[in-house]
């Protein structure tokens, strides 16, 4: 199982984003959190600024949408340039359909639970995906705890992908660092997103290596 780090701009620099996503050069994806002040209590970016830096970054977007309606905003951060595009399970009013619409627009599918949504009920919805996102927060800033009691729900989602034989991605977002991951990746993630581990250290890129051979264990 290949390991992937996706740095989280959340804890970067708005001000300087492009220098800053160059900052992390050799990590897999940029991880642009978007938040719309009403799925989550807070405000970030959209699709403008994801369209620029889908441009200036040479490190593909990993956008993980924290909105009320994705069915209408997804495509937009398609065209917008993001190669893989995050919908949450608890906004999505069809998320097959939205899935579907997301790949067929070129983009790789991904689903996300927040903390108290089980896995079990979407089950029959992992073909349809590319990669599927647990929080180890709850979603809405950077820079908070670790939720161990996530741990479980990683290992089950793990064993639904094997039962299925399916190649989907497990990413886990939140309190992700070096004390945390190596729980993580033997529990059965394998794409690690790490906001304040990475941006809130001197050498960032540093941050990233530390993290993948910490994973890679
Ligand atoms: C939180 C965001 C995360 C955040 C993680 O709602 O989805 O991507 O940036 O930040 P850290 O790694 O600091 O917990
Ligand atoms: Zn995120």
């Amino acid at each position: 199982m290949a390991v992937q780090i996706n740095p989280s701009i959340l804890s970067a620099d708005f001000a300087r984003l492009a220098d800053e996503a160059e900052a992390v050069r050799g990590a897999d994806w940029l991880h642009v959190d978007v938040m719309d002040n009403h799925f989550v209590p807070n405000l970030t970016l959209g699709v403008p600024i994801v369209e620029s830096l889908s441009k200036a970054a040479s490190t593909p977007l990993d956008c993980h949408l924290m909105i009320e309606d994705p069915d209408r905003w997804a495509p937009q951060y398609v065209e917008a340039g993001a190669g893989s595009v995050t919908f949450h399970a608890e906004a999505a009013a069809a998320p097959v359909r939205l899935a579907r619409e997301i790949r067929a627009k070129g983009a790789r599918a991904s689903m996300a639970l927040k903390p108290a949504t089980p896995i079990e009920p979407y089950e029959d919805l992992l073909p349809e995906l590319d990669m599927l996102l647990i929080m180890t927060v709850e979603p809405g800033f950077g820079g908070q705890a670790f939720l161990d009691i996530m741990l479980p729900k990683i290992r089950r989602t793990r064993e639904l992908i094997s039962k299925h034989g399916l190649e989907l991605w497990l990413q886990v977002d939140g309190g992700v660092a070096e004390s945390t991951i190596e729980r993580c990746a033997e529990a059965g993630a394998d794409v690690f997103v790490a906001g304040s581990a990475v941006y809130g250290k001197d050498d960032p890129a540093a941050a990233v290596r530390a993290l993948r051979a910490r994973a890679e264990d």
